[in-house]
């Protein structure tokens, strides 16, 4: 396998993964018809493999399914899950179905511990009655809580701040002991702060309710809501908290790459994905407004509970072991990317 990049004007750049071998059977992608999930569906296909999506649809859009088979059921629906492997020939499997709301996370964790631990416990044990080898799990940032020093490494303490981070690192926990049991091997990806769109426009976030910093400074600045900033007292340069923003299709790059390693009988691991480099909430808004060029009106609020300072993270292992080399770069070019989507969508997938 290879990644390789093609850099022109900002709106041509595209990403290209391509196979250089046979490859086994299909992939399923739970959480297919969400935010992350589609732009994953999208670089497998675009990669030359077979893809089954299947989603509740409970948070993810069904047009966000381009083209591929879109069953629609609960990750814990076993026999569901269990005759879709057999079905479509699956062989390896990307689970992205989860609540991912931090803020939801403090107020109802029993919701995340369903969802995101109960739920995938179930799809695990179904995968590992079809016999299915290798899995790419979609993890967090969160895991990490507040960081002893910045660039976070893997080998850094994992000490959730919040119950949505708890539940990812529970299943990273568990998923060693599948392997010892089961032989299913996987690799945990670490997700920083995901952000814009693919450059073609057909996909992008559509959350609701949208909770993110970009998507909602950008509908601040055409017209929407006011921003509300979540606190101004942290122990960052301007007291705004600071993330490190990653272009979802570079995420996307990374699960193909992720796949192809464990596809090739390389061993489990845990993968940061980030940039490298923090931005504060004020930055961020700097940039929607050099981006959009407008202003975007914001006010200042409490500290949103369960929100570290800072977190940004080294993914020199992923670059190193992978060959993942994200394209997006700079945040300004993220926004651009996340502007194109909501201009085309301001309502999201409901237009
Ligand atoms: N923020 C605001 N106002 C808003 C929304 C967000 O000030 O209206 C701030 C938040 O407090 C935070 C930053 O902007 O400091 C980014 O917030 P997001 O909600 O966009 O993203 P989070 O950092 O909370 O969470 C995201 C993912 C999680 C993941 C985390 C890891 O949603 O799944 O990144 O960094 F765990």
């Amino acid at each position: 396998w290879s990644q390789s990049v093609h850099k022109g004007a900002d709106a041509s750049r595209r990403i290209h993964i391509h196979i250089d071998r046979e490859v086994m059977g299909a992939v399923l992608v739970t959480g297919g018809a969400g935010y992350i999930g589609s732009h994953v569906t999208k670089a497998l296909l675009g990669a030359g493999r077979d893809v089954v999506v299947l989603d509740s649809l409970v948070v993810g859009h069904r047009e966000a399914v381009c083209g591929e088979p879109l069953v629609e059921a609960d990750i814990a629906d076993t026999e569901t899950v269990r005759q879709t492997i057999r079905k479509f020939g699956v062989t390896s499997v990307m689970h992205l179905a989860a609540f991912l709301s931090v803020g939801e996370s403090v107020l109802y964790p029993e919701r995340y511990y369903l969802n995101n631990v109960t739920k995938t416990i179930a799809l695990i044990k179904a995968l590992v009655s079809e016999s299915v080898e290798c899995l790419i799990f979609s993890s967090t940032a969160a895991v990490y809580g507040e960081s002893e020093g910045i660039p976070i490494a893997e080998d850094h303490l994992t000490r959730p701040s919040n119950a949505y981070g708890e539940t990812k690192l529970a299943i990273e926990r568990a998923l060693p002991h599948y392997e010892t049991a089961y032989g299913l091997r996987s690799i945990c990806l670490r997700y920083f702060n995901a952000a814009g769109a693919d450059e073609d426009g057909e996909i992008g976030e559509d959350h609701d309710p949208e909770e993110h910093l970009i998507p909602r400074a950008l509908a601040a600045a055409s017209g929407g809501v006011p921003l509300v900033v979540f606190g101004e007292d942290y122990e960052t340069e301007d007291g705004t908290c600071r993330r490190d923003y990653v272009h979802v299709s570079d995420l996307a790059a990374a699960h193909i790459l992720a796949l192809a390693a464990l596809e090739e009988g390389k061993p489990s691991a845990i993968y940061n994905l980030a940039n490298g480099h923090s931005f504060s909430v004020r930055e961020v808004i700097t940039a929607v407004e050099r981006v959009t060029g407008t202003r975007v009106p914001h006010e200042y609020g409490p500290r949103r509970s369960g929100d570290p300072a800072v977190l940004s993270a080294s993914s020199k292992r992923a670059r190193a072991e992978l060959g993942w080399n994200p394209v997006y770069r700079d945040l300004d070019a993220i926004v651009k990317s996340a502007w194109h989507w909501h201009r085309s969508h301001p309502k999201g997938y409901g237009e």
